[in-house]
């Protein structure tokens, strides 16, 4: 076994105490099954956007919102936006509630639309730019997202070693083999991706950091 829960458990009990609005939103993804960043990557997001200083970030899957109340909060330090965008017309009514329950409203634009057909129309630049929708079309976002990055800029990619399944060696239900091989594909690229210095990080379900290169 690669995926340690025992090690995510113990990051997760040396962050500070989450608000009752967070722990609602922890409750509600776990009976719902909507899948959410676990709280040390919530945690790590906030504290990437503080340290990148990004001002305009964007968001590709919102569900109900609640990794952008962490790349919100890390917004309201910045003086920086969040523009997140979500297909899914439901979630995303119920992520807006929140963000006006955490007092984030106004630092949060939603857009519901398929980020397939929303990323090719967006001419703008991001400094910061978080990934986290369907995980089959990561090397669709890869195209139309990596021109998206200001130099300099992040884009943070969630769920890259897929419950450690994606580690050589893992052992795996087959019914997965197709999305392993996929997200080792992903990562192979990102790794090579011309003007970006990648490193993946082992919590979480595994996340990848790219910062394009300042020209
Ligand atoms: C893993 S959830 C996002 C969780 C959220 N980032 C969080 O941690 O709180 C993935 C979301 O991506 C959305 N999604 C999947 N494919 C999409 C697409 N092509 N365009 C827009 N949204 C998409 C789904 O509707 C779903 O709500």
């Amino acid at each position: 076994m690669f995926y340690s829960f025992e090690l995510e458990k113990y990051l997760e009990d040396l962050l500070p105490p989450r608000e009752e609005l967070l722990l609602e939103m922890e409750s509600v993804s776990l009976e719902e099954t909507i899948p959410v960043v676990t709280p040390t990557v919530g945690h790590f997001l906030e504290l990437m956007v503080e340290v990148s200083g990004a001002r305009d970030i964007l968001e590709i899957g919102t569900a109900i919102g609640y990794s952008t109340v962490y790349l919100a909060r890390g917004a309201r330090k910045t003086g920086g936006k969040v523009l997140t965008v979500d297909m899914n017309k439901g979630r995303v009514e119920r992520a807006s509630r929140y963000l006006e329950r955490a007092g984030l409203g106004d630092l949060v634009e939603i857009h519901v639309e398929n980020a397939l057909k929303y990323l090719p129309k967006v001419t703008k630049s991001y400094d910061f730019i978080f990934v986290d929708a369907a995980k089959g079309e990561y090397p669709e976002y890869l195209d139309l997202i990596s021109p998206l990055v200001s130099p300099g800029g992040v884009m943070v990619v969630d769920n890259v070693l897929f419950r450690g399944w994606v580690v050589p060696g893992a052992v795996y239900d087959l019914k997965y083999e197709k999305m392993v091989t996929a997200m080792r594909g992903f990562l192979d690229r990102l790794n090579h991706l011309p003007g970006f210095k990648v490193s993946v990080l082992p919590f979480g379900d595994g996340l990848a950091i790219a910062r394009k290169c300042e020209v």
